[in-house]
């Protein structure tokens, strides 16, 4: 099941692209901007804005709009990227290696401690000066290092055990890369991530005006 949220998912994913808009916003030195403004930009109603910020005390004014400034940094708490998390990594393959090498992450707060494979030919490699490990010592490293998010990249075959040792060990979130639905303990965040999500979106865009196309003949042809 895994932790609930106490505001709906729906306003939590908006969460971060507010952060990322208003982020922008701030580096092109734009200090106020209208909430009809942020919505158009957004593509997200003026009225939804408000609603998700009403979740969390609401901000700005009618007709001053927001101070971006304010706004990002109070979105910058709510998201609690105003701490520090550390994170490790199990499957140092393709994917465990692309996100290791991804600094951004380690800007916004999350600090990789280490990575964790079986392959005795991966243990012991490096990337960007952090460690591969044995995954047979994974229960005691979490033993000696407080860890908050484990990055589950490993094949589908091997999640649930290993989500059981991290959370049996005291990690509070995964952020679960395979491809499957992992049993918790109600106080466990999971996160999954599917990229296929994203990219079949692409190939429905794609495909839309075909697709109605056809739905509009077949209609066509029921009525006639
Ligand atoms: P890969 O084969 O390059 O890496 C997997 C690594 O996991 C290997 O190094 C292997 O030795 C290690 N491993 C396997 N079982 C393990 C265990 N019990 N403990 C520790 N390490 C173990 O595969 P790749 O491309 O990195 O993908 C990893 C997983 O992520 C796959 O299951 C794939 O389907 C999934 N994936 C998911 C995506 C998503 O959007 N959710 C996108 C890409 C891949």
């Amino acid at each position: 099941m895994g932790k609930a949220t106490r505001v709906s998912m729906a306003v939590v994913r908006r969460l971060p692209r507010y952060h990322r808009y208003l982020g922008e916003l701030l580096k092109n030195d734009v200090r106020r901007i209208s909430s009809r403004e942020l919505s158009e930009r957004m593509g997200v109603t003026a009225s939804q804005i408000r609603q998700d910020l009403n979740c969390f005390g609401g901000f700005g004014q009618q007709g001053y709009g927001y101070n971006v400034e304010e706004l990002y940094s109070a979105i910058t708490k709510i998201l609690g990227l105003d701490k520090s998390y550390n994170s490790i990594i199990v499957g140092a393959g393709n994917l465990g290696q692309a996100i290791a090498g991804y600094t951004n992450f380690e800007k916004s707060g999350f600090t990789l401690k280490a990575l964790f494979d079986k392959n005795p030919k991966l243990i012991g490699l490096r990337i960007r000066d952090i460690e591969i490990l044995d995954v047979d010592i994974l229960a005691d490293f979490l033993n000696e290092n407080k860890i908050d998010i484990g990055i589950l990249c490993i094949p589908r075959s091997s999640a649930q055990q290993i989500a059981d040792i991290l959370t049996h060990n005291g990690v509070r979130a995964i952020w679960n890369f395979s491809v499957t639905d992992l049993n918790v303990p109600d106080n466990v965040i999971v996160e999954n991530v599917h990229l296929s999500d994203s990219l079949y979106t692409i190939s429905y865009r794609l495909n839309e005006d075909e697709l109605f196309k056809t739905i509009e003949k077949d209609k066509q042809k029921a009525f006639n």
